[in-house]
Formats: structure tokens, C-alpha cells, sequence
């Protein structure tokens, strides 16, 4: 049986992979599966397009053998369209050279994603595409549900590299409930003043390496919510924008804890945060351990460190209970570079779980030129050391010079 429906996939594969030669009288390579020989095109709309986006990834995710998804170039109007695995065959390698448009409408969009591939295997999507998420409708409302550029959605082992995003609604890339993701050699660009646009954005995941990454948005560059284990974040220019956070988290009972994330060898240009922890006041509670910022140049930042447990953004919160998200084991570890508010380091700790054992060595900030005469440093409710350099003034003891 198993042997019949295998040959039977191979058959229907071959077939159409004939078909489709025929049709064309070209001598392209035979496993490629180019949207466009399924009715996409420049002229089509939306709604046409993701129709032939998904036949395509239907027609390629059944074939064994290596296969080629691909999008070639030029610029394709697409509404949503969802890349359903795991495949039949082995997954095919996903190409974008064209650009790919979305709809202003936010009411285009029911599913939390424009572009998302749900539990693919093995995924490599790459290319030297740009993925428009046209969000400029979108920033100035306040509905929620706004869809996300791309989302990748019980992943396991997958590969993100080379292409643009750019002016997402919200988040440009999501990673959730998904394991082993590389997110690399991206450049993410959205306005200074756009609501929610994160760069890339990960939550209930294990073993996500994000690298390599230029990020400028109205929102965090990067983001880590619950759930998020072993993360490693390196070589990111993040700015403008709101920084590189941890969080926000304790928004919702049950959140899984946040543990084992390092950031290192990255840049932050002229955003409000430079490195940041965020937690809800009146959070239930939950753990974000064991977390590094390493080797991290900050330029003309206004809150360079930054641990916020009363995190409310535009004042929306109900309580003013504290948070119960237990912060320990985190590390500032040369750290160097400009703050332009006088609050260059910012500790502020919840009253009923103080941070616990934080470390900050070589940290090396001075005031950003012509914007602030003095910078200080601000503790609550938080408990550990300091070594080596310290500038601004520790209000962390004891000092190990
Ligand atoms: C698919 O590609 C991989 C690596 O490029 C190669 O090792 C493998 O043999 C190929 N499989 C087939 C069926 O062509
Ligand atoms: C990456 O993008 C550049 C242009 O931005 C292109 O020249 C190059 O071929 C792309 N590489 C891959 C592996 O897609
Ligand atoms: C990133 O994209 C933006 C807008 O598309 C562009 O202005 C910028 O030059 C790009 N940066 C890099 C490093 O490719
Ligand atoms: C995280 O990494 C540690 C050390 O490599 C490993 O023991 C642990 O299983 C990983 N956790 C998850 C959830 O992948
Ligand atoms: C640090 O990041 C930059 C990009 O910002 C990269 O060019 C450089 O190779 C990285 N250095 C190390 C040691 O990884
Ligand atoms: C802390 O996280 C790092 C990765 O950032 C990992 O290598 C290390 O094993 C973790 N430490 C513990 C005690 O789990
Ligand atoms: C510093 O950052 C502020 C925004 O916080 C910006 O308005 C200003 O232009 C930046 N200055 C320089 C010299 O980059
Ligand atoms: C700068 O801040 C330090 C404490 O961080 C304070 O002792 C000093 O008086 C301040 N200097 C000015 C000029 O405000």
C-alpha cells in the first residue's frame, strides 16, 4: 500500500511536471514550480494570485524529489495565502525574486498572517525578493488583528534569508510554536511612527538564531515573548525603532517562561530602547532567565538599559499591582555607546519578585552630545553586582572594580 500511493505521487508529479513542459515547449529545469505557470501573474489581483501561489505549493509539496517554489521577478498583487505542510515529497525549496504586493485593506485579512507556512518541515525560503506588506492604512487604526507579513507556524527546522520586508501592518516576521528557524540576511524596513511593526518577533519557540538582520520600524526590532528558549540574536542593526526587547510579557495567565536568550555583536542607532526587559504591572506569574546582552554598541538612544516591570504602553492598564514575572540571571556585558535622556541605565524591578543576580560588567555609556549634560543610572527592587567599568555611576552593589 504504502509502496502503491508512492508510486502513485511520483506518477502525478511526473504527469504533471509533463504537462507542464509540454504546455510550455521549454527545457526548464523540471522541478521548478514557477507561480506563474499557474495563472499568477502582474496583471492578475490579489485573490488570483494567492490561488495560484497555493496551487503551486500544493502541486510542489506532493512531489518527491527536490523541488523549487518559485516566485520569478516582477511585482505580484497577493492577498492572504497559507503554505500548509508537512509535505508528501520533500518540501520544496521556496525562491522570491519578484516583489510581492498586499492589500491596504486590513479587511483583506482574517487569519492572523498574509504569508504563513504552518507546520512545514525542512523550510528554506529565500531569495532576493521584496515582500510589501502595505501597511500605511493599517498604522492609523486601532483595530487589533492586524495580519503579520510572514508567519511561520509550527516550523520545525527552518530557514529565512536574504530577501526585504518592508511596511508590514504589524509584526513583519512571526515565529511561533516552532523550532530550529534561522532568520538571516534580511533588511526590515518600516516608518519611524508605525504602530506595531516589529521586525521579527518570537514567541512559544526553541533554538531560533536570528542574524545578520537590518531592522528600521515604529516598533521593537526585535521582540521576545513567551515561551521563547535558546534564542540567539547577533549581528542586528536595529534603528530607528524601539530596540531590542524581552517581551513584553506577563499580558496573559499561563504564559510560558522566557529562558536562555543571548544578544550579541549588535548595533542600535537612534531608538527609544536600547536593550530592554518589559514586563505587565499586575502580571500572573511566570520566569525570563538567564538572558546575555553582550558586545553591544548603543548611538543616541534615550533609555540604553532599560528593565521596565510596569511596562504600559499608552496607558492602557487596569492595575497598578506589580508585576509577578520573575526576572534572574541577566546579563549587560559590554556594553558601550550614547544615551540622549538622562536615564541611561534603568533597573526598575517588581516590589514582589525582585530581579535576582544581575550582572552588569563593563558598561561604558556617555551622554549623546548637545542633548543631555548627565546620565544616571535608576535601581528598584533588584539584587546583584557590578564589575569593571561603569559609566554612568552604578546604583548596583556591591562594585568589583
Ligand atoms: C536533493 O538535494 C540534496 C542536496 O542538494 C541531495 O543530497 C539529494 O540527493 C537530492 N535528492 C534528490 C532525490 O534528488
Ligand atoms: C541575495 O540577494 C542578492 C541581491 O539582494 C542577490 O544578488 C543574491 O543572488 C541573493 N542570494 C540568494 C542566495 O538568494
Ligand atoms: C533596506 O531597505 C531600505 C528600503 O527598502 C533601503 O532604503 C536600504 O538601503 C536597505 N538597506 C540595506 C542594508 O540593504
Ligand atoms: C535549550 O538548550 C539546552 C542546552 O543546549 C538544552 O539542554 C535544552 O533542551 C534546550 N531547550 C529547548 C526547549 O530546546
Ligand atoms: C558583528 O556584526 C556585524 C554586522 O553588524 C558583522 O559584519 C560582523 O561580522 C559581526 N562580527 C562578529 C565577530 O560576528
Ligand atoms: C544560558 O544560556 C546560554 C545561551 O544563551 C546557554 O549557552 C547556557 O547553557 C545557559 N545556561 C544555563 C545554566 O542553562
Ligand atoms: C538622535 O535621536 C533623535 C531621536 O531620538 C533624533 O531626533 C536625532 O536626529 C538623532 N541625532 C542624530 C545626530 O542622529
Ligand atoms: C550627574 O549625576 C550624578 C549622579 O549620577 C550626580 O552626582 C551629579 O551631581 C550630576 N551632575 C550634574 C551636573 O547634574
Amino acid at each position: 500500500m504504502i509502496v502503491a500511493s508512492s508510486i502513485l505521487f511520483r506518477l502525478t508529479c511526473l504527469f504533471s511536471l509533463i504537462a507542464l513542459i509540454t504546455a510550455q515547449t521549454v527545457a526548464d529545469s523540471s522541478d521548478v514550480f514557477d507561480v506563474t505557470k499557474y495563472s499568477a501573474s502582474c496583471d492578475a489581483t490579489a485573490d488570483v494570485n494567492s490561488k495560484a501561489f497555493a496551487d503551486a505549493w500544493q502541486a510542489a509539496c506532493k512531489c518527491a524529489g527536490n523541488t523549487t517554489f518559485l516566485v520569478p521577478e516582477g511585482t505580484f498583487q497577493l492577498g492572504p495565502v497559507k503554505f500548509v505542510g508537512p509535505c508528501t515529497g520533500a518540501t520544496p525549496k521556496v525562491q522570491i525574486l519578484g516583489t510581492l504586493v498586499a492589500p491596504s485593506d486590513v479587511k483583506a485579512f482574517t487569519d492572523p498572517a498574509w504569508i504563513e507556512f504552518d507546520s512545514v518541515h525542512e523550510l528554506v525560503m529565500e531569495g532576493s525578493g521584496v515582500i510589501d506588506g502595505q501597511g500605511q492604512e493599517a498604522w492609523g487604526q486601532d483595530c487589533k488583528d492586524k495580519a503579520i507579513s510572514l508567519r511561520l507556524f509550527r516550523v520545525i527546522n527552518g530557514k529565512v534569508s536574504n530577501l526585504t520586508f518592508t511596511k508590514s501592518k504589524f509584526f513583519h516576521i512571526a515565529v511561533h510554536k516552532s523550532q530550529m528557524i534561522t532568520v538571516e540576511n534580511l533588511n526590515i524596513s518600516a516608518p519611524c511612527d508605525s504602530k506595531n511593526t516589529d521586525g521579527v518577533h518570537v514567541s512559544g519557540s526553541s533554538d531560533v538564531i536570528l542574524n545578520a538582520l537590518t531592522i528600521g520600524t515604529g516598533d521593537d526590532c526585535i521582540s521576545i515573548g513567551p515561551g521563547s528558549v535558546n534564542i540567539t540574536i547577533s549581528g542586528v542593526k536595529c534603528g530607528p525603532g524601539h530596540g531590542i526587547s524581552i517581551g513584553s510579557l506577563g499580558k496573559y495567565k499561563d504564559e510560558e517562561n522566557v529562558a536562555n536568550i543571548h544578544v550579541k555583536n549588535c548595533t542600535v542607532t537612534g531608538t527609544s530602547n536600547g536593550l530592554r526587559i518589559k514586563t505587565w504591572p499586575g502580571s500572573p506569574p511566570s520566569e525570563a532567565f538567564n538572558i546575555t546582552f553582550e558586545d553591544v554598541a548603543l548611538n543616541n538612544v534615550s533609555y540604553p538599559i532599560i528593565i521596565d516591570q510596569s511596562y504600559c504602553p499608552h496607558g492602557h492598564c487596569t492595575t497598578t499591582e506589580p508585576s509577578q514575572v520573575k526576572l534572574r540571571d541577566i546579563f549587560f556585558n559590554h556594553i558601550h555607546g550614547t544615551s540622549n535622556t538622562e536615564a541611561a541605565v534603568t533597573l526598575q524591578c517588581s516590589e514582589v519578585v525582585p530581579c535576582q543576580n544581575v550582572k552588569l560588567q563593563d558598561i561604558n555609556l556617555s551622554p549623546f552630545p548637545s542633548f543631555c549634560p548627565n546620565i544616571s543610572s535608576i535601581c528598584s527592587h533588584v539584587l546583584g553586582a557590578v564589575l569593571g567599568i561603569q559609566s554612568p555611576d552604578p546604583c548596583l552593589g556591591p562594585h568589583v572594580p
